[in-house]
């Protein structure tokens, strides 16, 4: 009740052209707290957890391509859908992160349109783009987008909700006005998991399936190798299997690295995403380990559109309350509540995992991740990335720049005058003042560590092999 006054108090400020959908997406957010303040207890119980049945996650290597003649008929049967709520704040940039510069001056976006104008020309097909916005992301985006107008790929936008952020201890919205020009900090975009219901909001859902359209592939624009696979289209689309799956989620083998990604479970004898945040503090260490949960969700998902359009008209549709704890840089501690895509799994039928090729999981969250893409251990073609065949393992070296130094794009980019050769490297360390000079070449394990005061200047040409350079030490 204190809430629902609060927010008639914050509708009164907002400008009236705005009222109507900040309602609705008050509305939005009273359902969520609701669940927030109702459901109480983890939404897992550990020993309710069933194996995996057989056939639940499909197998990759069994796919089959498609007959060339029936693609273009395929590909109109697709939309593509780019999560593009988040900032670039993680790497120091402002505005989208999909607008940084991540290979060959291209950003996430450019690669993004390049990718699908290649299919459309190459198939004759009408693949559209559709990005998800926030309140964040759209005004920087819009500029963007409109370069893009003589390509062949059509791009639709729409914006995820816009809810309050809420003080920790009162529970109450810590915004004094509504409007969209009112305090930035005060509100938050609610996590991906909100793609459904503010895309059948935008009336794109309607739109899409008045075309034909049948599947949506969605996946985070950071994610570089999330890019059309015409098997797993083929999959969907294509012989018996047409109309089957609901819901097809891209997993992957983990590795020590990913110990954090969510997995997939069978629970009720439904197959359920599982987050970290849902595990009960005593199964962490369980949750963790590769060998008990071998697969993460890459979040490139296949979605039928008619079975999403399905449940949120009937009001099935589920997914968990995460709960994210902040810190405000003016002293208050927030509550915000989010939902993942992937949480919805459970909502529909047909529902399946595939293990896909770790080469489909190439996200860039951090400078680390820039280093290995703009490298030569990879080649662009088409806006793909595409490990170079001259890399001699399958996995890619472990970088590791220390987040001082180098978490910025801007300082990373100073530091390195080229990128170096890294195809026969397997890890790096590096961590303090280092700056790397042209042409340099690193190889096997690499540890560079200058000591506070200190600095290193890797001169250009140098070759470091299997090698520990740290202060005025050489070894
Ligand atoms: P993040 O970078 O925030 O998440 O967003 P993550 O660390 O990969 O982990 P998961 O996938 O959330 O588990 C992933 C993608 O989702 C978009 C971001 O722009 C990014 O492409 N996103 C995130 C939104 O579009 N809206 C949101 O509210 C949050």
């Amino acid at each position: 009740v204190q809430l629902a006054q609060e927010f008639s108090k914050l509708l009164q400020t907002c400008p009236t052209p705005q009222k109507e959908a900040t309602q609705k997406e008050f509305e939005g957010f009273e359902k969520l707290f609701g669940r927030f303040i109702n459901e109480s207890g983890p939404s897992v119980e550990w020993d309710k957890i069933q194996r995996l049945p057989d056939g639940a996650v499909r197998k990759y290597s069994e796919l089959q391509q498609p007959e060339t003649s029936a693609i273009k008929d395929m590909l109109n049967k697709l939309v593509v859908v780019k999560l593009n709520g988040g900032l670039g704040t993680s790497m120091g940039c402002q505005g989208p992160k999909s607008i940084i510069p991540v290979r060959s001056d291209l950003t996430f976006l450019d690669l993004t349109v390049q990718q699908i104008e290649h299919l459309n020309k190459t198939y004759g097909s009408s693949v559209p783009l559709v990005l998800m916005n926030s309140f964040n992301t759209d005004e920087d985006t819009q500029k963007v987008v409109r370069k893009y107008q003589g390509f062949q790929v059509k791009i639709f936008t729409f914006n995820q909700s816009r809810y309050p952020r809420i003080n920790k201890e009162s529970l109450m919205p810590i915004a004094k006005t509504a409007g969209v020009e009112s305090d930035l900090e005060a509100w938050y975009p609610p996590g991906h998991g909100d793609f459904y219901l503010a895309f059948k909001n935008s009336g794109l859902l309607d739109i899409f399936l008045n075309q034909g359209k049948e599947y949506a592939f969605i996946s985070n624009i950071d994610n570089l190798g999330a890019t059309v696979d015409l098997g797993i289209l083929n999959f969907l689309l294509g012989g018996d299997n047409s109309n089957k799956f609901g819901f097809l989620m891209e997993v992957t083998d983990k590795t020590r690295a990913d110990v954090k990604g969510g997995t997939l479970i069978q629970y009720e004898d439904k197959l359920r995403l599982l987050e970290i945040a849902q595990v009960p503090k005593e199964h962490v260490d369980d949750f963790k380990s590769v060998k008990t949960f071998k697969i993460f969700n890459t979040n490139n998902l296949w979605i039928k559109l008619n079975a999403a359009n399905d449940i949120l008209n009937e009001g099935t549709i589920d997914m968990e309350v995460i709960i994210n704890h902040k810190h405000l840089d003016n002293g208050l501690n927030i509550i915000q509540l989010e939902q993942a895509v992937g949480a919805a799994i459970k909502s529909f039928n047909g529902a399946h995992g595939i293990n896909v090729p770790r080469s489909r999981f190439l996200p860039v969250k951090k400078t680390d991740d820039l280093l290995l893409v703009m490298s030569n251990l990879y080649r662009l073609q088409q806006g793909s990335l595409v490990m170079s065949p001259l890399r001699m393992f399958e996995t890619t070296p472990l970088v590791k720049l220390g987040p001082n130094h180098f978490g910025r794009v801007k300082e990373f980019l100073r530091r390195f005058a080229s990128i170096p050769d890294i195809m026969e490297l397997d890890h790096l360390t590096v961590s303090g003042d280092v700056t790397f000079g042209k042409g340099v070449s690193l190889k096997g394990t690499v540890i560079i560590i200058a000591n506070h005061g200190d600095r290193i200047d890797i001169p250009t040409g140098a070759i470091l092999e299997n090698k520990i350079v740290s202060g005025n030490l050489r070894i």
